[in-house]
Formats: C-alpha cells, structure tokens, sequence
C-alpha cells in the first residue's frame, strides 16, 4: 500500500518498507500487558522502570492500563549510537534516584535484540537487593544467544529487520510515529 500524505509528512517524505504493527494492534496488546501485570501484582507496589529513550511511548501507555499502585522512574543507557547495529558497549547514562531495595521492579525495554543490554541491566539492578524484578519489553527479535532474565511480560515476536516508531528510532528520528515499521 502507496503511504498516505499525513506518513510522508511524518517521516520528511522518506518512504518506510513498511509497517510490521500498526496503531491499533500495538494497543490492543500494550491493554492485554496491562491486565497481565495488574493480574501479577495484586498488592501492587510496583515501581515501574523505563529504559530510555526508546520505551518512553510504550511505557506512557502501558502504565495508564496496569489498576494497581505504582511509581515510574527511568534508567538510560545506551548501544546502538547512530549505526544500526548494536555495539555491545552498554552504558548507564542515567541511574534512577528511587531507592530500588525491597521494591519489585518492572523494568520496561522497547525491544530485545541481542540481549546485551539487558543483561547488563539486569546485573546492574540485582545487585540493588529488589524484592522481585521482572521484564516487560514490546518487541523481542529471539535472536539473543543468552538472557540473564527472560521478558515475563512480552508484547510480540519481532522480525529481525530494523524496526523504528513507537519509541524506536534510527540515528534520533522516527521514535514519533505512532505504529512500528521496518527501515530494511
Ligand atoms: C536499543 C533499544 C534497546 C536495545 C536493544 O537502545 O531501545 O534498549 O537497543 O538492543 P540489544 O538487545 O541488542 O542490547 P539504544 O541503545 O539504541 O538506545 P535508545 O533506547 O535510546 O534508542
């Protein structure tokens, strides 16, 4: 299908291979993870960790459907740089202030590639001393050769292609549009 005006404005004309989850299916599922985390915490008291930059959509969304109390802080860290494929070289830009002893911990990624990241964080965030710590991510491409903690709460099978929008970018641009696309 041709892009629509409102797409091609959106992305500076440049044209996209094309769109692998659209508006509509990423809510009905992004609702879907909310009840399964409400279900899975029924005390609540929950502090929810994003990864950013790219789970600042997700994470948005998915917090206004779990019904339980929570707090929201955020982690940064960083591997792709402006290539599109990921360095390995993980590093912590911002560590969240919120003390994470006791807590049971949902960390929140937009997409797991080669896993490096989050086995990073994951080893980061244990020696914390949480009470429970568990992953939320988006997109998994199941191509990583070994997770440290695999995503309890997974919204869908990724392709292994290079997905942007929805928080996901290349080189800074794209993370605005409101359904994934593939750039190969
Ligand atoms: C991307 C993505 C994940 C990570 C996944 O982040 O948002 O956090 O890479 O890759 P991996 O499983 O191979 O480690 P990036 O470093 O590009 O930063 P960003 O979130 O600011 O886009």
């Amino acid at each position: 299908m041709l892009p629509s005006t409102a797409q091609l404005r959106q992305t500076g004309g440049r044209e996209l291979k094309r769109i692998v989850f659209d508006e509509e299916t990423i809510a009905e599922r992004v609702r879907e993870l909310g009840r399964e985390i409400t279900d899975a915490y029924p005390d609540g008291d929950l502090l929810v960790l994003g990864l950013l930059k790219g789970s600042f959509i997700f994470l948005s969304d998915l917090v206004r459907r779990i019904e339980r109390p929570l707090q929201v802080d955020f982690l940064v860290a960083s591997s792709y740089g402006e290539g599109t494929v990921s360095s390995g070289n993980v590093r912590l830009v911002y560590d969240p202030e919120t003390e994470l002893e006791g807590k049971h911990i949902l960390l929140v990624e937009d997409i797991i590639d080669t896993g490096k990241t989050l086995n990073k964080l994951v080893g980061l965030l244990r020696e914390r001393r949480p009470r429970s710590l568990e992953i939320c991510a988006l997109l998994h491409k199941h191509v990583a050769k070994h997770l440290e903690l695999e995503a309890k709460f997974l919204g869908f099978d990724a392709p292994t292609l290079f997905l942007v929008g929805y928080g996901l970018d290349h080189a800074e641009n794209f993370r605005h549009l409101p359904y994934i696309a593939s750039l190969t």
